[in-house]
């Protein structure tokens, strides 16, 4: 069976900058040949799509049925999105995984680690990323790159929350076995891309994954 390709994840709170860096990074990678794929977390597939309205939404949602619906839209894109691509060979980006789940239901929100955990491994069947990026920026800073007036539920949430947040993600880096960055994502545009491409490059080279 052919290996699969290398899953790389972008991470970080609020206004960190992912969604522009995933798609900066998948570009630099398919100008030097390779296939990819970029992903986003929740979405991806008809109910991950449907779920991130929800959840992005403004209507109160426990933090339990969170945990829950975030979960299952891992479960789907999981299933028919990313395992897919990689077992083709396929090099796959995806703007957030399991970790938002421990950063933001579990730090956040306060919910059972050891629960998150075992509901990460089930929807995740048990794919880990071979490399993952965090943007780490300041709480404040990532929610001032948002417009007041356009910000969903999580946004939304008061800067305690996103700091919490924040610690999450630095915790789990820091226990992390050497395949997680830690990247300064306050900087321009243009500095953050050369952060992350000479994080990834490295990794690319040395890696045997497609
Ligand atoms: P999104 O617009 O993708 O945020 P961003 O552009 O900042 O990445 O919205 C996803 C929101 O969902 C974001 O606020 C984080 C939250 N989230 C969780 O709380 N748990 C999760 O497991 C995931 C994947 C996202």
């Amino acid at each position: 069976m052919r290996s699969l390709g290398a899953f790389i994840v972008l991470e970080g709170g609020d206004g960190a900058g992912k969604t522009t860096h995933a798609a900066l990074l998948a570009g630099r990678m398919r100008r030097r040949g390779r296939t990819v794929l970029v992903a986003r977390e929740p979405g991806g597939t008809p109910l991950g799509r449907a779920l991130r309205g929800w959840l992005k939404g403004g209507r109160p949602t426990t933090p339990l049925a969170e945990l829950l619906l975030f979960s299952a839209a891992r479960a789907e894109i999981v299933h028919r999105v990313i395992l897919p691509a990689l077992r083709t060979g396929a090099t796959v980006v995806c703007d957030r995984f399991a970790a938002s789940t421990v950063a933001y239901q579990g730090y956040g929100r306060g919910l059972d680690l050891d629960l998150i955990h075992t509901l990460n491994l089930q929807a995740s069947q048990g794919l880990r990323p071979d490399l993952t990026v965090l943007l780490d920026v300041p709480a404040e800073a990532g929610l001032a790159r948002k417009e007041p007036g356009s910000r969903d539920r999580f946004e939304s949430e008061v800067v305690e929350f996103h700091r919490r947040v924040r610690s999450g993600y630095l915790s789990l880096a820091s226990s992390a076995r050497g395949d997680w960055a830690v990247l300064d994502g306050t900087g321009s545009k243009a500095d953050v891309a050369s952060l992350v491409w000479k994080t990834v490059q490295p990794f690319l080279d040395t890696s045997r994954k497609g």
